[in-house]
This record gives C-alpha cells, sequence and structure tokens, in this order.
C-alpha cells in the first residue's frame, strides 16, 4: 500500500533555539524525511536562529552532522542531504536585545503571501520576548504563525502569562502549542477508529464500559536533562500534557467537524468534566513515586536522588491517577492514568476494557471468561488489537480461549510511519491547527494539575520509593487492585 504525498508550498521555518538539542534531535531529521519524501517545495527556507556566532556553513555542517547521527538510515543518499542542506540559513540574534533582527528581516522579505512560521525550540521564559521583538521588528506578515513547544508554562498562572505574551502580537489561529504525542500516528487512528466506523461509538459510554487504562512508560531516566526535570516531575512533564490529551480523545463527544474548533471544544469539555482532586481526595485517587536504583535492560542504574545530585528532592518521576470524567456519557467510569521514568519497558497504550458479558453461560471447566478489550498501542509497534474470547479449536470439550484480533500497522501498510514531528510540522506550513492545543485547553489542563500539586506540597509526604526497572511503586498496584481490577500488562 502506498502513501500519497501533497507538496507544501514553499514557506520559510525560523527555528529559535536553532542549535539545540531539540532541533537537531527532532526537527531537522523531521524536515529532512519531509524532504526526502518530495514534500517540501523547490524555494522553501529553514533559518536557524540562536545566539551562537556561525556562518550559514557552519551551521549547515552542524545540521548535516546531526542528520547522520539522530537519522542515519535516511542519510545514506548523498545527494539528498546536499540539497536538503542548501534549504538551510543562519541567523545570530539576540533575543531579547536588538542585535540580528534585522538581518533575520532581510533574510525574510516582505512577501505577505508566503507563509512564515517562527519555531520557539527554547525555554518558556524566552516565548514572551521573542513574540515582542517579532512584532516590533515588523516580523509578523499576514501568513506569519508561531509553533511553540510544552511546557506552557508550570502552572496555571504562568501558563496565562505565557498566552498572554503571545497573544499580544499573534492571533489565536496563528498561535500553534505542540503536543508531539497528538502527531503520533495511532492517535489519529484513534479519531479514525471511533468516528469512522459505527461499530464502537454506540458501545463507547458507561453502559458498556468497565474502565480505561492510559499508560505512558519510558525504560530511560532523566538521562541529561535532570536540570529541567527536577523542577518539573512527571506530573507537569508527562500528564499536563500528553496523557490528559490522550484521555480527551478516547472521552470527547464526537466533534461536528474536524475543524481544529471543533475538535478543540470537545477536549476542552472533557478537561472541564473532570472529577477535581484535591486535598480532599489527593491520597485516594493518586501515587507518586521516585526510583531508587535499580537495573535497566540487565545493566545497574543509579537511583534518582543521585542522578541530579540533591539528596533532598522530592520530585516525582512517577505518577498513577484515578479520574473520573463526570458527564451522562463516563459517570462511574474510572479512568485510570500512568506514566514514569525507570520503568521496565517504553510503551505508551491505551486499553478500554468493556463490562464483562451479563450472563455466565458457559461452566466453569470451558476456562475464564475474559472482558472484552481494546488495546490501542501507541508505541512501539503501534497497532490496535482487539481481545476477544473464542472457542479452542477442535473436537472434545468447550473451551474458551481470549485472542486478540491484531492490527499492526507496520505490517498491515508495509510503510514507514512518519515521526509526529513530520507530521505537526507539515500542518502548521498548511494552516491546519487541529492537532494543537488551544489557548483554554491548555489552560483547563493546569487547572486540574494545579490543585493536585498543592495537595501533594501540603501533604508534606515524599514519592514512594520504587525500584529501577519495576512498575513503580506498590501503591500504584493497590490503587487499581482496591477496585478489583488491575494494570494491563503486555497487552493482554
Ligand atoms: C517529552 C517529555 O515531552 O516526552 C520527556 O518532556 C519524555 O520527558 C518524552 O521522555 C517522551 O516522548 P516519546 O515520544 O519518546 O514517548
Amino acid at each position: 500500500m502506498t502513501t500519497q504525498i501533497l507538496q507544501v508550498e514553499p514557506f520559510d521555518l525560523v527555528v529559535f533555539g536553532g542549535t539545540g538539542d531539540l532541533s537537531y534531535r527532532k526537527l531537522y531529521p523531521a524536515l529532512f524525511r519531509r524532504h526526502i519524501e518530495g514534500q517540501l517545495s523547490p524555494g522553501t527556507r529553514i533559518v536557524g536562529v540562536s545566539r551562537q556566532r556561525m556562518s550559514r556553513d557552519e551551521f549547515a555542517f552542524a545540521v548535516a552532522d546531526a542528520l547522520k547521527r539522530f537519522d542515519p538510515a535516511h542519510v545514506k543518499d548523498s545527494d539528498a542531504l546536499e540539497a536538503f542542506v542548501a534549504l538551510l540559513d543562519y541567523v545570530t540574534v539576540d533575543a531579547g536585545g536588538d542585535a540580528g533582527w534585522a538581518d533575520l528581516g532581510t533574510i525574510l522579505g516582505d512577501d505577505p503571501a508566503r507563509v512564515r512560521a517562527f519555531y520557539l525550540a527554547t525555554s518558556p521564559e524566552l516565548f514572551g520576548k521573542i513574540a515582542n521583538r517579532l512584532s516590533a521588528h515588523q516580523l509578523i506578515t499576514p501568513a506569519a504563525r508561531v509553533i511553540v513547544e510544552k511546557p506552557i508554562g508550570k502552572d496555571g498562572a504562568s501558563a496565562a502569562a505565557i498566552n498572554d505574551a503571545l497573544g499580544a502580537v499573534f492571533a489565536e489561529s496563528q498561535i500553534y502549542r505542540i503536543d508531539h504525542y497528538l502527531g503520533k500516528e495511532t492517535v489519529q487512528n484513534l479519531m479514525a477508529l471511533r468516528f469512522a466506523n459505527a461499530l464502537f461509538e454506540p458501545l463507547w459510554n458507561s453502559g458498556h464500559i468497565d474502565h480505561v487504562q492510559i499508560t505512558v512508560s519510558e525504560s530511560i531516566g532523566v538521562e541529561s536533562r535532570a536540570g529541567y526535570y527536577d523542577k518539573s516531575g512527571a506530573l507537569r512533564d508527562m500528564v499536563q500534557n500528553h496523557l490528559l490529551q490522550l484521555l480527551c480523545l478516547v472521552a470527547m463527544e464526537p466533534p461536528a467537524s474536524l475543524t481544529a474548533d471543533a475538535v478543540r471544544d470537545e477536549k476542552r469539555k472533557v478537561l472541564q468534566s473532570l472529577l477535581k482532586i484535591d486535598a480532599g481526595n489527593a491520597s485516594e485517587r493518586t501515587v507518586r513515586g521516585q526510583y531508587r536504583a535499580g537495573a535497566a535492560f540487565g545493566e545497574a542504574v543509579r537511583g534518582y536522588v543521585d542522578e541530579v545530585g540533591d539528596p533532598d528532592t522530592v520530585t516525582e518521576t512517577f505518577v498513577a491517577l484515578k479520574l473520573e470524567i463526570e458527564n451522562w456519557r463516563w459517570a462511574g467510569v474510572p479512568f485510570y492514568l500512568r506514566t514514569g521514568k525507570r520503568l521496565p519497558e517504553r510503551i505508551s497504550e491505551i486499553v478500554v476494557v468493556f463490562r464483562k458479558a451479563p450472563h455466565a453461560l458457559f461452566p466453569s471447566s470451558a476456562g475464564k471468561v475474559h472482558q472484552t478489550k481494546l488495546v490501542i498501542r501507541l508505541q512501539p509497534d503501534e497497532g490496535i488489537k482487539l481481545w476477544l474470547m473464542i472457542k479452542e479449536p477442535g473436537p472434545g470439550g468447550f473451551r474458551l480461549q481470549h485472542v486478540p484480533l491484531d492490527m499492526s500497522f507496520a505490517e498491515a501498510f508495509g510503510v514507514h510511519t512518519p515521526e509526529a514531528y513530520e507530521r505537526l510540522l507539515m500542518d502548521v506550513i498548511r494552516g491546519n491547527a487541529t492537532l494543537f492545543m488551544r489557548r483554554d485547553e491548555v489552560e483547563a489542563a493546569w487547572a486540574f494539575i494545579d490543585p493536585i500539586r498543592q495537595a501533594w506540597a501540603e501533604s508534606k509526604e515524599a514519592p514512594r520509593p520504587y525500584v529501577a526497572g519495576s512498575w513503580g511503586p506498590s501503591a500504584s498496584i493497590a490503587l487499581i487492585e482496591r477496585d478489583g481490577r488491575t494494570w494491563v500488562e503486555d497487552g493482554e
């Protein structure tokens, strides 16, 4: 099966933080792959911007080097690499001052119709300053747009301040807030599954669904990001954005259309319907953990405290939550979420567990009757499995078996699954904001998260320890087992 590539109009992409880790690891490789696929039109320009003094050629060399390191499989074709680096330009700009902005203006020119996207791959403290400078130097044309990375703030108040600063110079329709989980292929497949099939939607409610689990586990520790991570923690780094966005896509009402606002209206309603978690119920509904020394892939690894070099740190590296959505569709259906670093494997998956069959028809000799489960696997091995009970083939006694109807995307389509950033960057250029977060969504997510943080701070309890390489603190298992349920592991 082949996929159809539609070329986008020539555009200018200006990357602030253009010599940073995110740009080298994710943005340039994503653009390079779109270039190889033939999606970038001749005349497209990618302009790296940072404080660092370097020439265009030095920048082009650094990008080529990054592509070789982070995407060696695609760099085999040296003609393609050469053609890609020819699209690059570089300007040294002082984000807080005036130096360099005029040079950037000269490079960009003044065609009002040409798409111009400013990617702010910088720390969020610079978002407002850069937006302000862009406006002062009259670089915001009618076709301009700005892309910002998470974290958008560290709480509701700081997110609102960032949004105000961006909103002072850009219209909301020009602001693209990235949550790269929304660009993952299977996340969009979740929309197709729900809304392009008549089968699931009638069952997608408390009458038929027992509960939902969302797991985003990582085997890595904090690596080189201890400085950022220790001020953030798993709740802000993963739950406020990625996990809540997944929850929204599972739980939202069918939007009237796929326009950005129709989808985002429905997602916002989910966030606003979440049962509040605060000091009154945080101990029953939340678990936070921090990894101790243990093993990852058979190798001994240090505990979090040693990795960040602070014996007193109480930053959580694991969170499990039991959420409820207070609306007609979901009343009484728990959504269990968990995420953490240094867990046994890297898995992101959504498991929708249906209710038990109402009548026990089969004798106990037939074996256990499992609940029907729909497992939506984001990574690795993207795909969807519907676990059903069938009769074990053969004559003789009647025995039941639990087997999946398995749709592995790699096998079904035999194509390379694009990285989230590939899709999201092209969506910005096309002006499609459906997979980006609107201001009110981000702020509604913080409004849910802030009281949890406050409850944790007031409780004075430290995060519960767990051994690196385990599935988190035992309290996470207790959180779900208290309700007579268990975490689904290995997709079964
Ligand atoms: C980022 C977090 O947003 O997502 C990281 O800041 C995390 O801490 C990463 O490792 C996970 O993304 P992915 O795509 O590898 O699952």
